[in-house]
């Protein structure tokens, strides 16, 4: 089974396509409020946690709450779905800026698993196009991630990885 290693102290990025299983994932393995996701940002600052125009706003709230936590050194995982670098910059800045390890998992499963998941998810706003994007993004970003100062990668692939795998803390 894939062992998900992450150092006690650390911003972890899940990377993942909408509907790959990032807040599943990071529900089953880490504690509620160790987990900042996007989507509850976008709720807080917008009432709607489909609304992309609030999208500025809810990773500005995102950045605050993760570097309050990670000044007071609290691990902290960042659900969203971090396909695009400049997202991913944000958070490799806020790791660093804080001397703490930035570590990415990514959630690679099949487009068509991904789309189907969203599409029996009402009211979400996300057709396949929009995964099929983000499945894009991910597959072009696999490689550079190490580059772009993730210390640790984990890929993850498919979905019997995915619910396979256990997350294991190294001091
Ligand atoms: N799901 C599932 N089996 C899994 C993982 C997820 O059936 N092993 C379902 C979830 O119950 C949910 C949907 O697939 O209805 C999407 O999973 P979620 O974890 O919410 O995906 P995210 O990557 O968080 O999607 P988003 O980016 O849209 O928040
Ligand atoms: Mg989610």
């Amino acid at each position: 089974t894939p062992v998900v290693t992450v150092p006690e102290l650390s911003l972890v990025a899940l990377v993942g396509a909408s509907g790959s299983g990032k807040s599943t994932f990071a529900a089953r393995h880490f504690a509620p409020y160790e987990v900042v996701s996007s989507d509850a940002c976008r709720g807080m600052v917008s009432n709607d946690e489909d609304d992309q125009s609030a999208s500025a706003d809810a990773f500005g709230l995102l950045g605050e709450i993760v570097a309050r936590r990670l000044r007071r050194g609290l691990l902290t995982v960042v659900d969203a779905t971090n396909v695009t670098r400049d997202s991913r910059a944000q958070l490799v800045a806020l790791a660093r800026a804080h001397d703490v390890l930035p570590v990415a998992v990514v959630l690679d499963v099949p487009v068509s698993v991904a789309a189907e998941r969203q599409a029996a998810r009402p009211g979400r706003g996300i057709d396949r196009r929009v995964v099929q994007r983000h499945h894009d993004q991910l597959r072009r970003s696999l490689r550079g991630l190490e580059r772009e100062g993730f210390r640790v990668v984990h890929v993850l692939h498919g979905v019997d990885e995915v619910d396979a795998a256990t997350v294991v803390r190294e001091r």
